[in-house]
């Protein structure tokens, strides 16, 4: 798995395991932490099998691909931010289209040819109808964005190119929540621009009040809706997309969201009820490139691949801040012993 390191990537991790497969973890840390695979050895019981590597280093890739024998490649590695990938166009390129070429590269070279991708529902750009389905128009609106349709067609012409390739394209809508331990989830909340972190700043009165941007449009309650899945959910459904690869040789494009729509606000409010904290925020104008709403058509995933979302809104609210409030544990000690002169700060690294 590339990128396994990071939020998604430790939940799918997880699920590999459980599933009877054996994953090996390929991260650069650009946005994860090392101390993740501790958790995960915790959760697991089991050692963590990672390599500290850059997918752009086509050579070293191609070693760890050809000494693994890997079976399949789940790619979740990239770049995420929007607002970053604005300020960032050509670091956005580099990274998440180098990496992909690279992989894809390394994967000729030396195998495997099954591959899951991670992509979005922001390949949709701005939909033209709701519940979105596989095969509605694509576009983008920001460099991210792009960078994701690049992707997409980029393996679609690698598959036309050569049969021997089985490609699942995994469309996420809008992952949120933790495993149900509390000791991964999504990380860092500082720095986050996604809904739930954003929330989580506020609710742990860090920061400025949330900012909600845009309060006009054509929705319940004035504000963007969107289709949450749990990050849970989410990763079984990567074993699903591998093992339907493995199993019959053939590609697939689906959407991975539960066809339920939530409002930023209704999310608020069910944050604050599973946290029981005050969720400050104050109405901003709209974003450019936002969409009013996202909502995901997720019959082909369930036809194809059997999957279907279980979690609901209130399930990520509650495992987000579970896991929120166990990284703060250490933090809030590490105050408290900075507050007390002669004490030094404990050295345990918050997960989140
Ligand atoms: N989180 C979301 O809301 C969301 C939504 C849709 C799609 N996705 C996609 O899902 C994937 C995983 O997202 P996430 O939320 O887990 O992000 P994340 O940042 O938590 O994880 C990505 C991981 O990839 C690693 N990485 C990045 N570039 C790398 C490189 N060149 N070489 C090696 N490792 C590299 C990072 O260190 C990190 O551990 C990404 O492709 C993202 O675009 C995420």
């Amino acid at each position: 798995m590339t990128g396994g390191a990071g939020y998604i990537g430790t939940h799918v991790y997880i699920e590999l395991l459980r599933a009877g497969f054996r994953p090996a973890i390929l991260d650069n840390f650009s946005n994860s932490d090392p101390a993740v695979l501790g958790a995960l050895e915790e959760i697991t019981g089991q050692p963590v099998d990672c390599t500290r590597i850059d997918l752009r280093d086509g050579p070293a890739l191609s070693a760890v691909l050809a000494q693994g024998r890997f079976a399949g490649v789940i790619h979740l590695a990239a770049l995420k931010s929007v607002p970053e990938s604005l300020l960032h166009p050509s670091a956005y390129v580099d990274n998440n289209l180098g990496g992909l070429v690279s992989l894809v590269r390394a994967m000729e070279a030396v195998g495997p040819r099954a591959l899951v991708f991670s992509s979005s529902a922001t390949v949709y750009g701005t939909p033209e109808r709701l519940p979105i389905p596989e095969d509605a128009a694509r576009g983008f609106t920001n460099p991210y964005g792009f960078t994701k349709l690049a992707a997409e067609q980029i393996l679609e012409m690698v598959a036309t190119a050569d049969p021997r390739w089985a490609i699942g394209t995994l469309r996420y809508f809008n992952p949120a929540g933790a495993h149900s331990s509390g000791l991964i989830g999504e990380a860092p909340v500082e720095s986050a621009t996604n809904l739930f972190p954003a929330i989580a700043r506020a609710a742990l009165c860090r920061g400025a009040p949330l900012q909600l941007f845009g309060s006009d449009y054509p929705t319940r309650d004035g504000t963007a809706e969107r289709d949450f899945i749990h990050v849970e959910d989410l990763a079984a459904g990567h074993v699903l997309s591998l093992r339907r690869l493995l199993d019959d040789g053939r590609g697939h494009r689906v959407n991975l969201g539960t066809g339920q729509g939530h409002t930023v606000l209704e999310v608020i409010r069910a944050y604050a009820a599973a946290s029981g904290r005050d969720i400050p925020y104050r109405i901003a104008p709209r974003r450019p490139g936002d969409v009013a709403r996202c909502v995901a058509d997720p019959a082909l995933a369930e036809r194809l691949l059997g999957f279907r979302a279980t979690r609901g809104l209130e399930a990520m609210c509650h495992s987000a801040w579970n896991a929120l409030i166990r990284a703060e544990m250490p933090r809030q000690a590490r105050a408290r012993a900075a507050a007390r002169p002669g004490w030094p700060a404990p050295l345990q690294r918050s997960l989140i």
